[in-house]
């Protein structure tokens, strides 16, 4: 696949085929995606793999719960918007994905977000190169439960950084129209 291609398919998939993911498949994207820049190549990321739909159905339940307190805590929460949908029975946060990698990192490191999110980058491109899509699901990191947390083997002061989907598309959308990037300056 050449870089256009790449670009053109690495798409936020939200329907799945009824297919397993191999967790070889699944090692050698992580494989891949540890080749992201980051800063001091002090790799700060981890994995935790969760290839299970059911497990995954739960920990959407959990999610969904976390988010529902929050808005009934905070009536004018940014996410109250999405509180209809939270309050579907039939909405699972992970578009019932086969598969779901946590990348996660200890919460104090001072570039967590900017090299998990371009690890997080590098995952769902080499997804793509696979033939998988990939979602980015930032409802799916509302877990506070610490036996959750625990069972998920999150070690003690460590966080999810990004939730991502796997698994094979049914169809892949085209792109959200993109608006003019703003060049606020050129100095020359
Ligand atoms: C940090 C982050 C959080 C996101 N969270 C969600 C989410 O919770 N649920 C969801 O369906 N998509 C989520 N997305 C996917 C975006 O909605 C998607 O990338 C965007 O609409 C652009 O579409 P594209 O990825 O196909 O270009 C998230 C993406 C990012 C980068």
């Amino acid at each position: 696949m050449d870089y256009k291609e790449l670009m053109e398919k690495r798409r936020a998939i939200r329907d799945y085929e009824d297919r397993d993911v191999p967790l070889d498949v699944v090692r050698e994207i992580i494989n891949d995606s540890i080749k992201a820049p980051n800063a001091g190549n002090r790799q700060i990321w981890s994995f935790i793999i969760v290839n299970s739909k059911a497990r995954m159905k739960e920990l959407s339940d959990l999610n969904k719960k976390t988010v529902l307190a929050g808005i009934e805590a905070n009536p004018n929460s940014p996410m109250k918007v999405y509180e209809p949908m939270l309050r579907n029975d039939d909405y699972n946060v992970f578009y019932n994905a086969p598969c779901l990698v946590y990348i996660v990192g200890p919460a104090k490191a001072a570039t967590l977000a900017p090299d998990c999110a371009l690890l997080a980058a590098y995952f769902m491109l080499a997804a793509t190169e696979r033939g998988l899509g990939t979602c980015w699901v930032a409802q799916g990191g509302f877990i506070r439960d610490p036996e959750i947390l625990k069972e998920l083997g999150l070690p003690e002061g460590y966080q999810l950084v990004a939730p991502i989907i796997l698994g094979y598309p049914k169809t892949i959308p085209p792109m959200p129209e993109r608006n003019a990037p703003k060049i606020l300056k050129v100095l020359s």
